[in-house]
């Protein structure tokens, strides 16, 4: 928890930020905004690869999301050190990015910080991960966005049932 602010933060990572953790950051602030909940929890999203640091999310994965009415502004950061200690909870996109960041944390209590998105995904029973959209065509990034929209209900069903706002 947030000492300053005392919200709960929330952090999605993929590979280059530009394409999944921008959207879920997308979609859960929608969800937040809906639920009336965005003075107790905030997002943010970062990548363990820096190399489109400083740029807006993919065109692609953009004019998608705008179709579902979210405006992605985000700009691609690569994630810190200091991430982990920021942050309450990390969620990563897909194996790789969690083991990316199972290597990064400086400790077993920043380990324990880091969740993988697919652990969250309800609708669809044959993903358990969000798929890098990058090499894929317009379907890629419509699946990303369903498996989003799915995933962060039960996430932030998870966050609110588990009480973490009074840790
Ligand atoms: P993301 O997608 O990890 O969902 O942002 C990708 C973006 C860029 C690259 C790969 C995946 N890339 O190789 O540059």
């Amino acid at each position: 928890m947030d000492k300053k602010s005392d919200k709960y933060k929330l952090l999605f990572v993929c590979l280059g930020n530009i394409c999944r953790s921008p959207a879920a950051e997308g979609v859960m602030l929608r969800l937040i905004d809906e639920r009336n909940l965005a003075d107790r929890i905030s997002v943010d999203s970062a990548g363990t690869y820096g190399g489109h640091a400083g740029s807006l999310p993919d065109n692609r994965m953009r004019i998608h999301a705008r179709r579902r009415g979210y405006e992605l502004t985000h700009r691609s950061r690569r994630i810190t050190g200091d991430d982990f200690v920021n942050f309450d909870l990390i969620v990563g996109m897909d194996a790789g990015n969690v083991y990316s960041l199972r290597e990064m944390a400086a400790s077993p209590e920043e380990a324990r910080k880091i969740v993988p998105m697919g652990q969250f995904i309800r609708q669809f029973p044959h993903y358990d991960h969000v798929p890098d959209p990058y090499y894929e065509g317009s379907e890629g990034f419509e699946l990303v966005l369903d498996l989003l929209e799915d995933a962060c209900e039960a996430l932030l069903d998870y966050i609110l049932k588990n009480d973490f706002f009074t840790k």
